[in-house]
């Protein structure tokens, strides 16, 4: 019998694959760094029966109504906006993502990115390699501190109280805001549940953790920038879609938030032409949050072994 073949839409180290390699025909997009395009994925989806999928990859019912044979989707990442899962669903095709093995790295880079908005970090280390350092000054790149401010988690899941708990280090107050409360996160963080308004009306900094979804689309609009302090800084690393960039933009233009630190944009790449790239004010990433070597490593490798349990009729460990 003909072993299943899984198509993967980027070129990954092929030893992170290894649960695979025995049970399944493995075949890659050859490009690291460039997604596999859409007509090709189409093509290798009419005969796959696992994918691994990256989150510029959409799987949606025109791709899954041309998969017959589709058993399996393990998709790189914790978010899946980039997946119908319900249609897949309707199919019998498991979805699964990566939960778990990316939280801490993720809260990792959300912490650092938020000390880098506040202290200024990047525009302080261009400005040195663009030969601006001609000497000290009192308020030279002073930025704002971190310490004893007050950090509002907008989206409290593992992320979010990873970063609870570095930011309980920094004697920060905590404020969440979350569909459910999260006793835990309370009792173990000191993390205070307010709703939406009032977080944003106390929060130094605003950081969104939350899922991209239909209720959580351009959440941050104009009216959520203009119940922040003047001092805020707004730090993104879930989805661009949740912030309606517009109305960011105009908000740092017209002073009424202090910055912002951005890891992810509402259709990435963004170039350097990108209104948000051009302001100062904001520190932006090419959507880097679960971006640790390790961590990459330890996502390829549950994806799998999620598709290769699914194949062999086992559960798999992480669906969605
Ligand atoms: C990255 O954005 C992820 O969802 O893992
Ligand atoms: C969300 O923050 C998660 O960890 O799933």
């Amino acid at each position: 019998m003909d072993k299943p073949f899984v198509y993967v839409t980027r070129r990954l180290p092929e030893e992170q694959l290894s649960s695979l390699k025995e049970l399944a025909d493995i075949e890659m997009w050859e490009k690291e760094d460039e997604p596999c395009p859409r007509d090709v994925l189409l093509e290798k989806a009419k005969t796959a029966d696992g994918l691994l999928t990256m989150l510029s990859d959409r799987i949606d019912a025109e791709l899954l109504q041309r998969a017959p044979r589709l058993q399996a989707v393990a998709n790189l990442a914790v978010g899946f906006d980039n997946i119908d899962v319900e249609a897949a669903k309707k199919q019998g095709v498991i979805c699964c993502n990566t939960p778990d093995v990316l939280t801490e790295s993720t809260a990792d880079l959300t912490f650092a990115l938020l000390l880098a908005a506040a202290r200024r970090i990047i525009e302080a280390s261009d400005w040195i390699k663009q030969g601006n350092w001609t000497g000290w000054g009192p308020l030279l790149l002073a930025g704002a501190d971190v310490h004893h401010k007050t950090i509002g988690i907008v989206g409290m899941g593992s992320i979010g109280r990873a970063v609870a708990r570095r930011a309980k280090g920094f004697g920060m107050n905590i404020l969440y805001h979350n569909r459910s409360r999260n006793p835990e996160a309370e009792i173990e963080l000191g993390a205070a549940y307010t709703s939406f308004d009032e977080l944003l009306g106390q929060a130094d900094f605003v950081v969104c953790l939350t899922p991209l979804t239909e209720e959580t689309k351009h959440l941050f609009n104009r009216s959520a920038f203009q119940k922040m302090k003047q001092s805020a800084v707004f730090i993104n690393v879930s989805r661009g879609q949740v912030v309606d960039e517009q109305d960011l933009y105009h908000a740092l233009v017209e002073n009424e938030i202090a910055g912002a630190g951005l890891d992810v944009f509402a259709e990435e790449p963004i170039s350097k032409e990108h209104p948000l790239a051009k302001l100062p004010q904001v520190t932006a990433l090419p959507h880097i949050g679960s971006a640790s070597r390790e961590t990459r490593e330890a996502m390829m490798r549950l994806c799998a072994e999620n598709i290769a349990l699914v194949l062999s009729g086992k559960p798999a460990k992480t669906e969605i």
